[in-house]
C-alpha cells in the first residue's frame, strides 16, 4: 500500500438507481414506492427538448411534495453542451429545498466539467444559505471520459459516484453495437471453431472501478437497455459486481430486484467471509500471517477482501 491510505467510498447503500424521465410525473410515487436505494429523475436524455422546461419543473415539485422516505434523491442535468444545464442547476437549487440530495453530470470529458457545475452549485449555495452541500455523481460515456478518468475522478469532494453509461459511451468510441450494454454478437474468440463470447465494457467498467477507489468514489454499472431480458441484466450485474461496482441502473422497475439481488453480499458469502475473518484472528493469536481455510490459503489480504464483503452486508441491513 502507497503511503496515502485509499480513502474509503460514502457509506451508503447504491445497489439500484432507478430512473424516470421528468416528464412522466405518473412514475414519480410508483418510483418513491420502489425497492431501488438510489432515484434518478432524469432531465436530460429520456426528455424531448420540447419538455425540457416542464420536466425540470415537475422534479422540483415532486422534490418538495412526493414523500421519497429514505431514498437518495439524484438529478441528472442536461449535458455541458446544451443550452438547458445551468437553469436546471439554478432552478434545483434554488427552488428544491432539501430533499435533493445529489446531481448527476451526464457526458463529463474532463475534470474542468466537473468544476464548472461545483463553481456554480457553490455559488447557489451560499447566496442561499443552503446548509445542505449537494454532492454529484458523473456518467462515463465517451472517448474523452474514459480518457481522462482519473483526473475526473479526483475534480471535486462532492463527487460520491461515477457511472459507465455504455449507449453513449459506445457511439462516441465509434463502436459497432446497438445495444445498450450486455453481450454484443461480434466480441467473441474463436477456439477450435467455437466461438466464445467476451466482454467489450471490461476494460472501461475495471479503468472506472480503478479511478473510484483511488479517490472513495462509488462506482456504478449504467444501464441495460433490453428489460426484457432478466439473465442477460443478471449476467451483466454480476460480471460488474465482480470487478468492484457496487450497483447499476434500472431503467424499468423490473429490474429493481436483480440488481438488489447481485449487489447484496449472499448470506452464504457473509457467512464464509465471517469465517475467514474469524480464521484469521485464530492464526494471529498463533502468531502466524496466513492460514488454512476450507483447503485454501488465506493471509491478511484476505481479511481486507472479507471485510468489504461484511461492511457491505452490515450498510444494507442497516438501512433497512
Ligand atoms: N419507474 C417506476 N415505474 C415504472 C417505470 C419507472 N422507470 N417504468 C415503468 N413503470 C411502471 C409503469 O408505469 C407500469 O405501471 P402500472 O403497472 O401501474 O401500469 C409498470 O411499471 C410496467 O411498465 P411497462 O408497461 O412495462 O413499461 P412502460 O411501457 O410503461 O415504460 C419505459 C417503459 C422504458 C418507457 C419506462 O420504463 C421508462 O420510462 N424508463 C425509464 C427511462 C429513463 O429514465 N431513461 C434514462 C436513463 S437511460
Ligand atoms: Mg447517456
Amino acid at each position: 500500500m502507497s503511503f496515502r491510505i485509499q480513502p474509503t467510498a460514502p457509506a451508503r447503500p447504491n445497489r439500484c438507481q432507478l430512473f424516470g424521465p421528468g416528464s412522466n410525473t405518473k412514475l414519480f410515487p410508483k418510483m418513491a414506492a420502489s425497492a431501488a436505494d438510489v432515484i434518478n429523475l432524469d432531465l436530460e436524455d429520456s426528455v424531448a427538448p420540447s419538455d425540457k422546461d416542464a420536466a425540470r419543473a415537475n422534479v422540483i415539485e415532486a422534490l418538495n411534495t412526493v414523500d421519497w422516505g429514505s431514498k437518495y434523491m439524484s438529478v441528472r442535468i442536461n449535458g455541458l453542451d446544451t443550452p438547458y444545464w445551468y437553469r436546471d442547476v439554478v432552478d434545483l437549487l434554488e427552488q428544491a429545498g432539501d430533499r435533493i440530495d445529489q446531481i448527476m453530470i451526464p457526458k463529463v470529458g474532463c475534470a474542468e466539467d466537473v468544476y464548472a457545475v461545483d463553481a456554480l452549485v457553490t455559488a447557489i449555495e451560499r447566496a442561499k444559505g443552503r446548509s445542505k452541500p449537494v454532492s454529484f455523481e458523473v456518467i462515463i460515456e465517451s472517448a474523452a471520459g474514459i480518457a481522462h478518468v482519473a483526473a475526473i475522478a479526483a475534480s471535486s469532494p462532492r463527487l460520491q459516484a461515477m457511472s459507465l453509461g455504455a449507449a453513449d459511451f459506445a457511439a462516441s468510441m465509434g463502436m459497432q453495437t446497438t445495444g445498450i450494454g450486455g453481450t454484443q454478437e461480434n466480441y467473441y474468440m474463436l477456439r477450435d471453431g467455437e466461438q466464445h463470447w467476451s466482454d467489450p465494457w471490461h476494460w472501461a467498467q475495471a479503468a472506472i472501478v480503478a479511478a473510484c477507489r483511488t479517490h472513495g468514489i462509488l462506482p456504478v454499472d449504467g444501464p441495460f437497455g433490453d428489460f426484457s431480458d432478466d439473465e442477460g441484466y443478471i449476467a451483466q450485474a454480476k460480471r460488474s459486481a465482480t470487478l468492484g461496482m457496487v450497483g447499476k441502473w434500472a431503467i424499468h422497475p423490473k429490474q429493481i430486484a436483480l440488481a438488489n439481488q447481485v449487489f447484496t453480499p449472499s448470506e452464504q458469502a457473509v457467512t464464509e467471509a465471517r469465517e475467514i475473518l474469524a480464521a484469521m484472528e485464530q492464526a494471529k493469536a498463533n502468531g502466524e500471517g496466513a492460514t488454512v481455510y476450507k483447503g485454501r490459503l488465506v493471509d491478511i489480504a484476505s481479511i481486507k477482501q472479507a471485510e468489504v464483503i461484511v461492511a457491505q452486508a452490515e450498510l444494507i441491513a442497516q438501512s433497512g
